[in-house]
């Protein structure tokens, strides 16, 4: 099978005037389509930089990403945002949900964006929003803001903003990081079943141990490079 994400040497130096500051080296790795890959590491040790530069939302300074084959340094910034908002479902470390809609206008639009040009348009998939909603226990809190939502639920919303248009590479930045025990297994489970079922290719960042035992690999990052790669021996 080909690989569906090939990192290859990515370099990344963020620049602030005189300052530089180098967030990730040498950092390669590939994964196969269906594969959930666990991502852990120190604060700072660039993985939201890393998820950044495969969602095509922030360029890297050197090095290549290839996504379903395509090279994304190749496409225009205007080709690599469709092919982002069709094949790719990020979650947020900070949620990013849009303060003026409704927990439900946050998952709509996300639909709507990636159906944008699309013809005809599919329609919304009731019940795929019916199952995430309950499973992620905020059926009840659909017609909120952001700002009227709890961390928790918020981050809840920006999951189900996320897998509602059925994406074939999920992005999951710490997606757990504001739940309790209970929110956080249904998450996981969630996250876990679609990858088998969908056949979806998730990548999680966390910092939670026994989370990243449910993927099939862990992935480590130090100082903006990868120090480990772990196969999860699943019983
Ligand atoms: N926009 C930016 N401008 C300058 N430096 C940045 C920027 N974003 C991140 N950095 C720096 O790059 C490094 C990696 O940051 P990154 O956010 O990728 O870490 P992280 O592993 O996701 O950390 P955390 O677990 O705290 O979320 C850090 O030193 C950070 O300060
Ligand atoms: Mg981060």
């Amino acid at each position: 099978m080909n690989p569906i994400i090939i990192a290859q040497d990515l370099g990344k130096t963020y620049r602030s005037g005189k300052l530089e500051v180098p967030a990730l080296r040498n950092v390669s790795f590939s994964v196969e389509p269906g594969e959930f890959v666990a991502i852990v590491g120190p604060s700072g040790s660039g993985k939201s930089t890393l998820f950044h530069i495969l969602g095509g939302l922030t360029p890297a300074t050197s090095g290549s990403v290839t996504i379903e084959g395509t090279d994304f340094s190749k496409l225009s910034d205007g080709e690599r945002t469709k092919m982002r908002r069709a094949r790719i479902g990020f979650v947020f470390q900070r949620f990013n949900l849009l303060p003026t809609l409704s927990a439900m206008g946050n998952i709509e639009i996300a639909h709507d964006i990636a159906n944008l040009g699309a013809s005809p348009k599919r329609p919304l998939d009731k019940s795929l929003l019916d199952h995430l909603t309950a499973l992620l226990g905020i059926d009840g809190r659909l017609e909120h803001r952001p700002n009227e939502l709890s961390g928790g639920e918020q981050q809840r919303v920006a999951i189900a903003r996320a897998l509602i248009t059925r994406p074939s590479i999920v992005l999951a930045d710490e997606p757990t990081g504001n739940l309790d025990t209970k929110n956080s297994d249904a998450v996981l489970n969630m996250l876990r079943t679609s990858s088998r079922e969908l056949n979806q290719t998730v990548l999680m960042i966390t910092h939670n141990p026994a989370a990243a035992q449910i993927a099939d690999r862990i992935l480590t990052m130090r100082d903006g490079q990868i120090t480990g790669i772990e196969t999860v021996q699943h019983a």
